[in-house]
């Protein structure tokens, strides 16, 4: 079985996606076989790794997205997946092993216009076809938007664990707290679905601090972070490994600028294999979430 994991806070724009997309680069290149499912209807990480031209066509035709497993609904997980999907401007694959399920706009739908069938709740569709693919790979990593409604249960009921990237500052930390509060009561209302050979349901075993700049104290932030963490961890409400990561990744204009070349970090010319750049934060946080397993 893959590890399932969801990138997840209840604040935007701490990083989740440019986390997710850099560390899945960086296992693929450790040998890892990757699928990332892109849950967040403002598609990011869909028109990153797709780059515009690719994403407009499904954005335009409405299928081959994770919509269109639910509306029109004669998609399945399996035919909606872009293999391979980093390429380099001419069109070659320049990372085999990262695979993407995109998402386009019209996932917001499945908050409000979609009525499915109250016995079959979205998150358990989509679930049972991820289990029919989920051998193909080795790690299924979770884009989720700032919040758990619909769309975002499809990760996190399907995931088994959860990280939490930061940033360092209050905001960060209330997105933390409210995070767990809300993925208590969705655990409990989901409980009735769950299936035998799920594994756990997901809880968070990670904090990731992102966006660090040089030469700023984060030691408060830190520290304030590491209170509520014992305290939730007291309560059984994160996992009992939940720990702050020793790799946090620095503020660097690379990573903007990656977005535009439609590349993950470690692909950008000579930053990507340049020591001590942002580069190696990323690797070294892939190897750092590689050796968290333990437990489960
Ligand atoms: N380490 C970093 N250094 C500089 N900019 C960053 C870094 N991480 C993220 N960003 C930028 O911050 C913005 C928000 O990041 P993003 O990953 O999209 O957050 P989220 O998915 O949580 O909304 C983006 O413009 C992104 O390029
Ligand atoms: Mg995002």
């Amino acid at each position: 079985m893959p590890r399932k994991i969801c990138f997840i806070n209840y604040k935007g724009g701490v990083g989740k996606t440019s986390l997710i997309v850099n560390t899945a680069a960086c296992l693929v290149q450790k040998g890892k076989r990757v699928l990332l499912v892109d849950l967040d209807t403002q598609s990011n990480a869909s028109i990153w790794l797709m780059r515009l031209d690719r994403w407009n066509k499904l954005n335009i035709e409405g299928k081959g997205s994770v919509f269109s497993i639910f509306e029109p609904g004669e998609d399945k997980l399996k035919d909606i997946i872009v293999k391979d999907v980093v390429l380099d401007k001419d069109g070659k694959s320049i990372l085999p092993g990262l695979d993407i399920a995109p998402t386009t706009f019209n996932l917001v739908d499945l908050e409000n216009e979609f009525k499915g069938d109250p016995a079959m709740p979205p998150y358990l569709k989509f679930y049972e076809q991820l289990r029919e693919i989920e051998d193909n790979y080795d790690y299924i990593l979770f884009d989720n938007p700032p919040n758990i409604l619909k769309a975002s249960q499809l990760g996190v009921f399907s995931a088994n664990e959860m990280y939490v990237p930061a940033n360092p500052d209050a905001l960060s930390l209330i997105g933390f707290t409210l995070l767990v509060e809300k993925l208590m009561l969705f655990h409990k209302r989901s409980a009735s679905f769950r299936q035998p050979g799920m594994g756990p349901a997901a809880s968070a075993k990670g904090i990731i601090f992102n966006s660090i700049k040089a030469n700023v104290d984060i030691e408060v932030p830190k520290m304030r972070m590491q209170l509520r963490l014992n305290q939730f961890r007291n309560q059984k409400r994160v996992h009992p490994s939940a720990k702050i990561f020793e790799t946090q990744i620095r503020d660097a204009t690379v990573v903007r600028r990656a977005v535009t070349l439609g590349l993950p970090v470690n692909l950008v010319g000579q930053v990507g294999q340049e020591e001590d750049s942002v580069a190696t934060d990323y690797r070294r946080l892939a190897t750092e979430l590689e050796r968290h397993q333990d437990q489960l």
